[in-house]
């Protein structure tokens, strides 16, 4: 079969291969190889002398299959360019899921081709580019090294971000943070040779209803003074997958012009160990007052959010929506696939339970449950950044934000984990993104361009 040929990608559900509509010889071929429409099974097809002439693919049965299942061709085949036949679903799910099964992370060695897809006529073609590159920009991001992804480094990328979509940006950097009051943020990040900094994108109308979103941007994570151990350490570099999966969204929103005014806020630091580190005991004030005693220095992240939120609710946002690879506990609760949502507005959350199971990028709602405030009190100051006990440290570490968002209308926290430590269909193992297609589904809704 020559190079540029489309070869054909026919999907099957499950025991519905007589309505398939294949040939004679075909159907036989299948049958004889067991394929009966088996979740994820390809079979080539022959053609003339040999050739190839295409492949079945196997949906799965119909009630019990991942929307983005088409995602696990785009894992499995080979360089070419394929075209989704047969009976697929939503052409714009069945086109995404292909594409993001095929993503691989090839920065550092060249590996095959990833398979190509012409994208089926019914598909909407922009809808299915920008849910694609905002995934693949998050999942890059992440899976970059914190030696070639410090704080310089991710700077200069979203600097070049902000360029290519015309959004304004405002950089806040070591010293400054101090002067700007953001003094978590400084805190955290003033023991690595890379300076801590804020950085704030702005685009879209200002009258339109202003989205901020806040991701959580720790290039590496530590652990500070209170070191992790090294199989804690291990995956670190993922500890900038809020900020990664905020700006993969932000691309996708922007790309769609949704009628809202867009900002925003990363804040970006290492947690390092040097003669400078915070130190555990110490006490800082944040930006909205309120000081914090810092029980752990793992307990990092909050405490750049929280600066970071305030300056955020200062604006009065319609939505304040963080995400943040924020607790080891979020895993322990719900595992790496199925992210803890926390929000003010119940409502929204449902809505955005219910976009995430639609497009295969699930949330799970978690209570923001206030008797546990008391977990974080503090002998000394307004608030501990740890909680005593260890009990519920996704609820507690959401319950700590909390205390930083007054004005918003509504918020929602969403603790990720920004890593498929197995592959998913759609999802190849390394780094992930999380949240994405959940949170645009429901501002498309909300806010259509
Ligand atoms: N970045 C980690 C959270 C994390 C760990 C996410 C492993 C995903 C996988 C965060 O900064 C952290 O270290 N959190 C601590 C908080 C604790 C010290 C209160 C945690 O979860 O152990
Ligand atoms: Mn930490
Ligand atoms: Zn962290």
């Amino acid at each position: 079969m020559p190079k540029t040929q489309i070869i054909p990608l026919i999907c099957v559900e499950d025991g519905k291969l007589a309505e398939a509509g294949l040939p004679a010889a075909h159907g036989a071929w299948a049958e004889a190889n067991g394929f009966s429409g088996q979740r994820g099974r390809l079979l080539a097809l022959p053609g003339a002398e040999g050739a190839l002439s295409g492949y079945l693919f196997g949906l799965g049965e119909s009630g019990d299959r991942p929307a983005l299942v088409t995602g696990l061709a785009g894992a499995a085949l080979g360089p070419g360019t394929y075209r989704l036949e047969g009976v697929y679903g939503d052409p714009t799910l069945a086109a995404i899921g292909f594409r993001l099964g095929a993503y691989r992370y090839d920065r550092y060695r060249q590996g095959k081709a990833p398979p190509e897809l012409s994208v089926p006529g019914r598909a909407d073609p922009d809808e299915v580019a920008r849910l694609v590159e905002a995934a693949m920009l998050a999942r890059d991001l992440i899976n970059t090294p914190a030696n070639d992804l410090g704080p310089d480094a991710f700077e200069s990328e979203i600097r070049a971000f902000a360029a290519a979509r015309k959004m304004k940006i405002k950089v806040t950097s070591g010293d400054e943070l101090l002067r700007a009051n953001f003094p978590m943020i400084h805190a955290v990040g003033r023991a690595s040779a890379q300076a801590p900094r804020l950085i704030d994108l702005t685009w879209g109308n200002a009258n339109h209803p202003n989205v901020t979103l806040v991701g959580k941007g720790v290039t590496f994570d530590t652990g500070g003074l209170d070191i992790k151990p090294a199989s804690g350490m291990l995956l670190m570099k993922k500890d900038m997958g809020g900020a990664a999966n905020v700006l993969g969204l932000a691309h996708a929103i922007v790309s769609a012009k949704l009628r809202l005014r867009l900002r925003v806020l990363i804040p970006v630091v290492e947690n390092s160990i040097a003669g400078a580190a915070f130190r555990p005991g110490d006490v800082l004030k944040s930006r909205k007052g309120l000081t914090v005693e810092i029980g752990n220095t793992d307990a990092e992240g909050r405490l750049i959010l929280a600066d970071a939120l305030a300056l955020a609710d200062e604006e009065r946002p319609e939505l304040l929506l963080d995400m943040a690879t924020l607790t080891g506990a979020a895993r322990v609760a719900l595992g790496p696939d199925l992210p803890p949502l926390y929000s003010t507005d119940d409502s929204l959350a449902r809505a955005l339970m219910d976009a995430g199971a639609a497009a295969d990028d699930p949330l799970w709602q978690m209570p923001l449950w206030s008797p546990y405030d008391a977990m974080m009190s503090s002998k000394i100051a307004d608030v501990n950044n740890a909680s005593s006990g260890g009990f519920a440290g996704s609820v507690t570490a959401a319950l700590f934000l909390r205390r930083f968002v007054d004005n918003a209308a509504a918020w929602v926290h969403l603790d990720i984990f920004g890593w498929a430590p197995e592959a998913r269909p759609a999802r190849p193992a390394g780094g992930t993104d999380q949240g994405i297609r959940a949170v645009y589904g429901v501002l498309k809704q909300r806010y259509p361009a």
